[in-house]
């Protein structure tokens, strides 16, 4: 393979340039010290993990937190545990992270990409209404950026076609819909601390869930192993499951991380508030619309679209060049169309290979750009802004802004 391969985390951001601030180094929380002190001295005898899980849980509202090392294997321990079987279908938000995708077909589950609702990067119910055929079980809705799906228009149709209905959070912890968190809005969600996201603990992510069955069922298979003891033997493996238990390490940083969550949150949902007004300012650039039923918007990655009839250079040079002037990170987000990115899904479709072979799957799939060309022309447009953070203040802002209208003048038509 020539391919360079994917880098995650500090290693992903080494090489940013610019004045503006990005997330690293991560500010940790100012007990990080004190709570990985405690599972050092206690010899690994403290319940750090559980103490995360109660407290994220309570922060929430929610009856459960069962904590992972990662959203994606939150995602695959959700999948494991919904009552699904190979070949059914989930319908899933085009724009997302393979994350969110990995575990549900690692299950034999058939993702389905909805279109996103016109001028934002989230599904809707309507882009979801046509996609549900008799194999549906479930809807799996990302809440891109940090800006929410609107949940109760979703929860609806579900509910009228009798379909689980989940949330991945990873990049709205703590934003509000109508005055609930996300994650808080349907069967259960998944979330990711991984150290590029707004709680950043390295690798760690949980989920959450009200449903008593499913956190039982969500601890056997994915931190029991599927293991259960019996008396006068040992383990009992009864079904496949996961080793994925949250290290006490993250779960120390992940509290730290809690202790400066809402602060950080209030300061993101303040700074995009305001640069998304300076960004409206510049003709033909447009920030990505905050809904009105959005209360906080815990905003993980800004961003913009560019109306590329507006200017003499491409969407790709604007990017190139705002980073160029200075904004560490920009760039163009085509990858985040899953459909598209995942190349493994055309090739295990057209060769019919698992669970698109027949049985389990009872038709022909293709993905690709076509599949959803509201979110693939939405890509077109968008630039990412992925360094964006709570280090911002209103003067970052403005020399943000005056960077993107520098770019813009220069490149008018
Ligand atoms: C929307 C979304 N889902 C899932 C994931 C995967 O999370 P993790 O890195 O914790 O496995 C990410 C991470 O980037 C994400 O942004």
């Amino acid at each position: 393979m020539s391919a360079e391969r994917a880098k995650y985390g500090a290693a992903a951001w080494a090489d940013l340039k610019g004045k503006l601030p990005n997330p690293y180094p991560r500010i940790m929380g100012p007990r990080a010290m004190e709570y990985l002190q405690e599972v050092v001295d206690s010899g690994l005898t403290t319940s750090m993990i559980s103490r995360f899980e109660e407290r994220f849980a309570r922060e929430l509202g929610v009856k459960h937190c069962i904590a992972t090392p990662g959203c994606t294997p939150a995602l695959a321990a959700l999948a494991a545990s919904f009552p699904m079987e190979y070949g059914d279908e989930v319908i899933v938000s085009p724009i997302t992270d393979y994350g969110t995708i990995q575990g549900l077909f690692r299950h034999g589950f058939i993702p389905v990409f909805a279109d996103t609702a016109p001028g934002s990067p989230n599904l809707s119910a309507e882009t979801i209404e046509p996609c549900i055929s008799d194999r549906t079980r479930a809807v799996l809705c990302v809440h891109k950026t940090g800006l929410m799906c609107d949940m109760d228009p979703i929860n609806a149709l579900a509910e009228k076609h009798g379909l689980i209905v989940y949330e991945d959070a990873c990049q709205a912890v703590f934003s509000q819909y109508k005055g609930r968190y996300a994650g808080t809005l349907a069967k259960a969600a998944g979330f990711s601390f991984d150290s590029e996201k707004t709680m950043g603990s390295d690798v760690g992510g949980c989920v959450v869930t009200d449903d008593d069955e499913l956190a039982e069922r969500l601890r056997f298979m994915a931190h029991s192993r599927g293991g259960v003891s019996r008396p006068g033997y040992g383990r009992l493996h009864t079904e496949p499951g996961y080793a994925f238990r949250m290290p006490e390490c993250t779960a120390a940083i992940s509290l730290a991380q809690l202790d400066i969550v809402h602060e950080n949150v209030a300061r993101r949902d303040k700074m995009i508030r305001y640069m998304s007004c300076l960004i409206d300012e510049v003709p033909g650039v447009k920030s990505l619309p905050i809904p009105a039923y959005q209360d906080v918007y815990s905003c993980w990655m800004a961003g913009l679209t560019v109306d590329p009839e507006q200017f003499t250079c491409t969407v790709a040079e604007f990017a190139d060049q705002l980073a160029e002037a200075g904004i560490p990170g920009a760039g163009m987000g085509a990858y985040y169309l899953m459909g598209e990115a995942c190349t493994f899904l055309s090739e295990y479709a057209a060769a019919g290979k698992f669970p698109f072979s027949k049985p389990p799957a009872t038709r022909d799939y293709t993905y690709g750009p076509q599949q959803t060309p509201v979110a693939a022309e939405f890509l077109t447009r968008f630039i990412r802004w992925s360094t964006f953070c709570e280090k911002y203040t209103e003067e970052h802002c403005e020399v943000a802004a005056a960077i993107i209208r520098g770019v813009a003048e220069a490149n008018r038509r």
